[in-house]
């Protein structure tokens, strides 16, 4: 078993890191609104009060309004004029070839639980490209980075995903959408089969955190339906610049506006992906 979290180490130095790289102002701008966003969080972790519902169980705290404030005031500063796609506040078009994707919140319903897994995550998508990706977990002070052709980071130490190559061997990682009411077997069908061939099978409950889990190697991989561009944007630059593979369940390349998404190492990807097919056949395709 390897795990690329801790097999491979090498740092940026300071000096390196002082280096010109690209998007670097935008980098550290979204850094900069990633950790306001998690004082905020962590400040409020276990003292929510306030809590809405967008939908049966979709919830909504102060924290998800005062992070996504946070963020959006200080990227606005920096970047007037590039549009902002976030949970919360909805769409801003400006520039159309520029646009943030952020969650400010990501895991909501842990968080109004105060069960500690949840994550800020920032991205920038430049002409249809994702160029950067900030996922940042303030409860256990986990900055994942990553830049189109830098390499992903946590913490500014280089990471990869795993060299597990079986999915027996595999701890995967998925998440259930809050219209799972709806169609509860597109979910629990690939969940049923998957739990039985793999090695273990987690639902953390913060997709970004999810993929963040997979780049590092400590997740060989991560299936679910449903997911928003925002959940997905930072996560999946993370994952690519780690050494892994997306897609969506058809196989397509992925991109943050696809709603299905399977991201794993290179190894059992294909593997991955044919289990949660194989337990969806008869169901109406995942749209
Ligand atoms: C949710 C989390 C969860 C996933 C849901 C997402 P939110 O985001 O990422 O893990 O299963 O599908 O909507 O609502 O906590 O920002
Ligand atoms: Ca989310
Ligand atoms: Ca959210």
């Amino acid at each position: 078993m390897s795990n690329g979290r801790w097999a491979f180490s090498a740092s940026l130095s300071d000096k390196e890191s002082q280096l010109t790289m690209p998007w670097e102002k935008e980098l550290a701008v979204a850094r900069e609104a990633a950790q306001a966003a998690g004082a905020i969080l962590n400040r409020l972790f276990g003292r929510v009060n306030l809590v809405t519902k967008k939908g049966r169980i979709d919830l909504v705290t102060e924290a998800d309004v005062q992070a996504e404030k946070a963020i959006l005031d200080i990227i606005a500063t920096h970047f007037p004029r590039d549009s902002i796609l976030t949970e919360e506040a909805g769409e801003q078009r400006h520039l159309p070839e520029r646009v943030w994707h952020i969650d400010p919140l990501d895991g909501t319903t842990n968080f109004a639980h105060a069960f500690p897994v949840f994550a800020v995550s920032i991205a920038l998508e430049v002409e249809k490209e994702v160029v950067l990706g900030i996922v940042y977990n303030p409860y256990a002070d986990e900055l994942f980075e990553a830049v189109t052709g830098m390499g992903a980071f946590l913490n500014k130490n280089r990471i990869r995903v795993s060299r597990v190559s079986q999915l027996d061997e595999a701890l995967l990682a998925t998440g259930f959408p809050y219209d799972i009411h709806q169609r509860p077997r597109r979910v629990l069908a690939p969940f049923e089969k998957l739990i039985l061939l793999a090695q273990g099978v987690r639902r953390p409950g913060s997709a970004a955190i999810d993929l963040c889990y997979v780049a590092a190697g400590s997740f060989d991989g991560f299936w679910e339906p449903g997911l928003k561009p925002w959940d997905t944007a930072a996560g999946s630059i993370i994952v690519s610049e780690a050494g892994g593979r997306l897609s969506t369940y058809g196989g397509e390349a992925f991109t943050p506006y696809q709603r299905t998404i399977v991201a794993s190492n290179v190894h059992i990807h294909d593997a991955l992906r044919n289990a949660v097919n194989s337990a969806l056949d008869g169901e109406p395709p995942v749209v």
